[in-house]
């Protein structure tokens, strides 16, 4: 008889790294300045959208299938015509330089290294040729705010595509910035530089003329019409972020959107809208399979995946765990973020008895009081 590794049977064989996700939160939001960390953590008005987000995943419970007879369970699946190593794409979250001074460069190579594909902010700490430049293979998608002056949107998506992205991401939900109590509280005033990636001062476009209108709303709101309109001008697919209704998932196909990112921007936006995740369904109905389905906010867990992608997700996108894997230790913060998400999958696949991650679907859930 041969003898196995004692190593092999340990339930972590992870060496000094992190063991788990909420590690990496406590390591992250201990080395954040205060008010930094209220504005990563927080969200808007009286957060109950934000408590709203976590809540929904507790009232989900699983059936598992046993005795299948299945071998390791495969997470890679694609999306926006982009392969994906994990179902897992990182969230545009502007302001990264906040968090650790290579920003989605780093969010860019962690995810190259693990398979994931970066949504890269408009609002974002470095330019969104630098971030190309710094992990080509993982910054597909490039995310914009409809707003301001027509011709900079125009602009913005032809260097989106000399800069070799694959598809836009567009964020429909935030015409004017959220009302965020805990950032007014502390007088939250971080150095423009840190969004400003995209507009460096002294640049052609000044930061003002493009994002003046989040705080001063002197402009209408762009109509799906003028986006379908104006996304026109390129031969990107693009998705809609901050979907959280059928009519407004249809009105976004209508318009040309590939893809539908179902949001509620992480409870930073409109208080009191549903959790994302409970909109779902709704929205998975409405598409009907003229696009893909994306879904953030409130994603924790590798967990959350599996129930996301077997509402009818094609893929999910995380915004603070990413932040936190950033903040916590760079690159490769990010990366474990990823690694533990994965491994999490896997095993929650096995006893769930799911041979593929496109395989999931509702009847391996049931609804459950919390
Ligand atoms: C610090 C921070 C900055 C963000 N900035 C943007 C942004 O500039 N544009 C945008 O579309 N979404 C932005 N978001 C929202 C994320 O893209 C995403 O929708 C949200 O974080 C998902 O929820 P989760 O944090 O629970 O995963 C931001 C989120 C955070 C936490």
């Amino acid at each position: 008889m041969t003898s196995t590794p004692q190593r092999a049977l340990s339930f972590f064989a992870g060496g000094a790294d992190f063991a788990t996700l909420s590690e990496i939160v406590e390591v992250a939001r201990a080395g954040l300045a205060s008010d930094v960390r209220d504005f990563l953590d927080g969200g808007a008005g009286r957060e109950v959208t934000l408590g709203r987000n976590r809540d929904a995943f507790e009232r989900w419970a699983y059936r598992p299938r046993v005795m299948t007879g299945l071998g390791v369970p495969d997470v890679a699946t694609s999306f926006l015509g982009i392969g994906l190593g994990l179902p897992v794409l990182t969230a545009p979250f502007g302001a990264d330089g906040l968090f650790h001074p290579e920003g989605h460069c780093a969010v860019a190579r962690a995810n190259a290294a693990e398979g994931a594909v970066s949504i890269v902010p408009e609002g974002g700490s470095h330019a969104m040729e630098a971030v190309a430049a710094a992990a080509p293979v993982a910054a597909r998608i490039a995310q914009l705010h409809p707003m301001g002056d027509p011709a900079n949107f125009a602009a913005m998506l032809g260097r989106i595509e000399d800069a070799g992205y694959d598809a836009v991401c567009v964020t429909v939900d935030c015409p004017t910035a959220g009302w965020r109590e805990g950032n007014r509280r502390n007088r939250f005033d971080p150095d423009p530089a840190v969004i400003s990636g995209n507009y460096p001062a002294g640049g052609p476009v000044a930061l003002e003329e493009v994002f003046g209108q989040l705080f001063t709303r002197t402009e209408p709101v762009w109509t799906w019409a003028q986006l379908g309109e104006r996304m026109a001008a390129t031969r990107l697919p693009w998705m809609a972020k901050g979907v959280l209704t059928a009519e407004a998932a249809s009105a976004a196909v209508d318009a040309g959107a590939s893809a539908v990112l179902v949001s509620n921007h992480g409870g930073r936006q409109l208080d009191g809208t549903p959790a994302a995740l409970d909109q779902l369904p709704e929205i998975a109905a409405a598409v009907g399979g003229r696009a893909q389905i994306a879904l953030d906010s409130g994603i924790r867990s590798g967990s959350d995946v599996v129930t996301a992608l077997a509402l009818g997700a094609d893929a999910v996108v995380i915004g603070r765990l990413a932040a936190y894997g950033l903040a916590a230790a760079g690159e490769a913060g990010v990366r474990r973020v990823h690694q533990l998400v994965r491994e999490e999958m896997q095993t929650i696949l096995t006893l769930l008895g799911v041979g593929s991650v496109r395989d999931l679907g509702p009847e391996f859930l049931q609804k459950v009081q919390p």
